[in-house]
């Protein structure tokens, strides 16, 4: 820590000075976190004239959750991205919390100037006074840069109905809405012809993981791999506020069929729980509207956090990233459709000159890897015949320890975080496991770390275990081991190049 005094201050607010400045901790380098402050959820995901747009839950005065405001960034590849000026504040009584957008093409609500559309974001006006969340609508026509607000246009009387996600549906040409009675554990659908008036159609839930609230629900058609030529299913996640799969918040999905005001599950969902990821970090994700049109994509990303430690989590001088943008479909599998997440493939271009690709033979002495930097994209095709366990670990320059590695006599590949870092909450030191098929012998991985957070892909993206990690300091070493047997592990990696200063 460097024992100098900060100083914080904005137009709008004083913030107390800080006694101890700590140190800026390395930026990630192709995940998005804002320049300072904090951020939560991604908000209006949208594409236009070229760029994709991500905006976010922000305070632009300090780094922990309060004034929350519209944050902005902007990027051409969905991997570098540039942060623009807040795009909507809080406003004396209203903070702007978690919404969508979309681009009016037909100009169905009649704010689109010189024969452009208009982009339209419908977001949770939270007024903590009037103990109220509505929805509220605000346009740019500026592609994002500036905004208008107009005002509220749905509220049902609650203070716990939010995150509005928005789209257009073909088939009925009309607007949906999708919004969640938070502490109810429901998401309510509602329709429109104009993004302005809105009609409620439909109620789902409590279903799946229940808890304190949910959140941030998103609505998705997707492919099914592998399925009947074409065939396509609805997909609705919904995020839950604790008691999610990695210890606090996470997300869950169900999977099913929609007819443009009521969604349906398919038989067999509704119960138990099905996690969209494995790890403690992977919460509010939603997915992108007005993809081009020759992009046959659905890409999500979300907020790399557990609302358990959010504003505890040792970094500065900002305070949450997102995940990468994942490339989303579904998998007919022997469980029934399940989510497939990949890196989107943008992230490929990044890569700099493999730094190793070579077989290693893994016993119980750690073999070094040639690996190089804190961010990395690595794959790794493992194989064994009576391991019990084969691992990755990655250890800082005090002997803090990341391990990611598999347990194939109980089916479990796992992120053990229990020793990654100084302690700084309880929650954090955990260890996260996903359910994979390990019966055939082998496995592939492909790791992408970066900095402070491992997203791992399994199989090809067949599950997911997202979690930060805070080591303690110097460059991080990668070995491998295997234990209780022998295993082999093609591993080659490429370090992440960033050029575009974000
Ligand atoms: C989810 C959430 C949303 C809300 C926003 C407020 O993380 O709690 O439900 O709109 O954050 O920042």
């Amino acid at each position: 820590m460097i024992g100098k005094i900060f100083l914080l201050a904005t137009a709008a607010l004083m913030v107390p000075v800080q006694a101890e400045a700590q140190r800026a901790d390395p930026r990630p380098a192709y995940h998005f976190a804002p320049k300072r402050n904090w951020m939560n959820d991604p908000n209006g995901l949208v594409y236009f004239e070229g760029e994709y747009h991500l905006f976010y839950q922000y305070n632009p005065h300090g780094d922990r959750w309060g004034h929350m405001s519209w944050g902005h960034a902007v990027s051409r590849d969905l991997v570098s991205w540039q942060e623009l000026p807040v795009a909507i504040p809080e406003t004396a009584d209203v903070m702007a919390f978690s919404g969508s957008a979309v681009i009016d093409w037909k100009n169905s609500s009649g704010f689109g100037r010189g024969g452009k559309p208009p982009m339209i974001a419908i977001y949770t006006g939270h007024n903590p006074k009037a103990r109220l969340q509505s929805q509220y609508l605000a346009y740019s026509n500026d592609r994002g840069r500036s905004w208008t607000v107009h005002g509220e246009v749905l509220s049902v009387g609650s203070s716990e109905f939010r995150d509005p996600k928005i789209f257009w549906h073909e088939p009925t040409k009309s607007w949906v809405m999708i919004a969640v009675m938070a502490l109810e554990n429901r998401a309510l659908f509602f329709t429109s012809p104009d993004l302005k008036q809105w009609t409620f159609a439909s109620s789902f839930g409590p279903a799946g993981g229940k808890g304190r609230n949910w959140e941030c629900p998103d609505l998705n058609l997707l492919p099914v791999e592998g399925g009947k030529p074409g065939e396509q299913r609805w997909v609705l996640s919904v995020n839950l506020g604790d008691q999610a799969v990695g210890g606090g918040s996470g997300g869950q999905y169900f999977v099913g069929d929609f007819d443009g005001r009521r969604f349906t599950p398919v038989d067999g969902w509704g119960g138990d729980p099905v996690w969209t990821d494995y790890g403690a970090d992977f919460y509010a994700a939603v997915a992108w509207n007005d993809l081009p049109r020759d992009d046959p994509r659905r890409i999500w990303i979300g907020w790399a956090n557990d609302w358990r430690y959010a504003e505890a989590i040792p970094t500065y001088p900002s305070r949450g990233i997102m995940t990468v943008p994942r490339t989303i479909s579904l998998r007919n599998t022997a469980h029934g459709y399940r989510l497939t997440q990949r890196p989107v493939r943008e992230l490929e271009a990044l890569r700099g000159t493999a730094q190793v690709r070579q077989q290693f033979h893994l016993g119980d002495a750690p073999v070094a890897l040639p690996v190089d930097g804190g961010a990395i994209d690595l794959k790794a095709d493992l194989a064994w015949s009576a391991a019990e366990q084969a691992s990755i670990t990655l250890t800082d320059g005090e002997g803090y320890q990341t391990v990611i590695g598999v347990n194939p006599t109980v089916n479990e590949v796992f992120v053990d975080r229990s020793r990654s870092g100084p302690h700084f909450h309880d929650g954090f030191a955990n260890r996260h496991v996903a359910p994979v098929d390990l019966s055939k012998g082998k496995v592939s991985l492909r790791l992408l770390v970066d900095e402070s957070i491992v997203e791992l892909f399994i199989n090809d993206g067949e599950q997911t275990i997202t979690d930060r990690f805070f080591r303690a300091s110097g460059p991080l070493r990668w070995s491998a081991s295997a234990r209780g047997g022998t295993a082999t592990m093609d591993v080659t990696a490429w370090p992440i190049r960033q050029e575009v200063p974000h």
